[in-house]
């Protein structure tokens, strides 16, 4: 077995709270067991753009407490085209896939690490395992995203403390919405996995919750509305997974046609149409979602991810990813993880059957 002396780190795909936290907990870690960290700059790009963009990591780069805020102090890419790579200087350098292989591998020699902790979500998780497996390199993997829909683990890094920004937000919106007997409809994260929609719309004590995975009908959202008036209630929240369908069956994209957004406009458009004079505002929580300090839920499950990862490579575990299934931090072959899909709401499992029971409309 090859000893660990040094171990590079990085995270790549959107950023989430929590990330610092699973950066320090890596290096923490590592550094106890005397081994060397080397932080890896904004995803795979600190390895292949030259020169390259790495700094190495020590305690004293925590001085500061970054484990407890939001973002990645590493940088991260996620602009959609991985042969597109940013300098330090901010310009751009455009690679073929041969030449992103070779400058990947040059780069880990000559940093002379012996394996890679990648921190990202499912699909960076993919090309940067690609990237690993030509180069010969050894990597582990630490999940992460808000959508909480990585293949093989039950809750990913970022997605508690979004969750808590989902409700808070609907518990923000509900004092107004009251005030004006209005009907908010809050926009949500998650492009097509409804987790982060549906367990916000629980916390936050939503009446309807529309997600990707659970079908619904125009009709059926104007009878919520009408019974819940019929009821006493003269206002309404309502969430929206930005992944759901409009009635018209269109997704909704935002403006640079790679990520929703805009579903909840046209509710509120359709929705004020109505005889009922429904008075609507639609709200589009966004990129709100990502930022904030990371929650105790996700500060436990990246410090225990974190640790996790370091040990594997003690025990000369490699090309594994760490996972959480029942409750409990263990890891699975990365090979295997890149052949699950997603894991998207169970249309029949507990948290719609919860929200159902509170009487929520969550479809048909
Ligand atoms: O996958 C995480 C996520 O925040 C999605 O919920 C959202 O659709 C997307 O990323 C937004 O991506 P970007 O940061 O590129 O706008």
């Amino acid at each position: 077995m090859e000893t660990i002396k040094r171990i590079g780190v990085l995270t790549s795909g959107g950023d989430c709270s929590g990330l610092n936290t699973a950066i320090w907990a890596v290096t923490s870690s590592a550094i106890s067991k005397g081994w060397e960290v080397f932080a890896i700059e904004n995803a795979t790009d600190g390895l292949i753009v030259r020169p390259m963009r790495y700094r190495k990591l020590t305690m004293a780069d925590f001085n500061f407490p970054y484990a407890k805020i939001g973002g990645t102090m590493l940088g991260t890419n996620n602009s959609g085209n991985p042969n597109i790579l940013r300098r330090a200087d901010g310009t751009i350098e455009e690679l073929t896939n041969e030449q992103i292989i070779q400058r990947f591998h040059d780069g880990v020699k000559e940093l002379g690490l012996d394996a890679l902790v990648v921190i990202g979500g499912d699909g960076s998780m993919a090309i940067v395992s690609n990237y690993c497996k030509q180069a010969g390199v050894k990597m582990v993997g630490i999940p992460k995203t808000i959508d909480n829909d990585a293949p093989a683990t039950e809750e990913a890094i970022g997605f508690s403390t979004a969750r808590d920004i989902v409700m808070k937000a609907l518990d923000e919106v509900d004092t107004t919405a009251h005030s004006h007997e209005r009907i908010m409809i809050l926009e949500v994260m998650g492009r097509g996995a409804g987790h982060l929609a549906l367990e916000g719309a629980i916390a936050g004590m939503a009446d309807i919750c529309l997600i990707p995975e659970v079908p619904y009908t125009y009709e059926g959202v104007v009878e919520k509305l009408r019974a819940l008036r019929k009821a006493g209630r003269r206002h309404a929240l309502m969430v929206v997974a930005e992944g759901i369908k409009n009635p018209e069956g269109k997704l909704v994209y935002s403006s640079n046609g790679r990520t929703f957004a805009g579903v909840s406009a046209y509710f509120a458009e359709r929705l004020a149409t109505e005889p009922d004079k429904f008075n609507v505002r639609a709200t589009i929580l966004g990129h709100v979602q990502r930022g904030g300090s990371p929650d105790a839920q996700d500060r436990i499950l990246a410090s225990s991810f974190g640790v996790h990862a370091v040990n594997l490579l003690e025990q000369g575990l490699t090309n594994r990813v760490v996972v959480c299934r029942d409750g409990k931090v263990s890891d699975m072959a990365l090979n295997n993880v890149l052949k699950i899909a997603n894991t998207p709401v169970d249309p029949n499992g507990e948290m719609v059957r919860v929200a159902r029971g509170l009487g929520m409309y969550v479809g048909e």
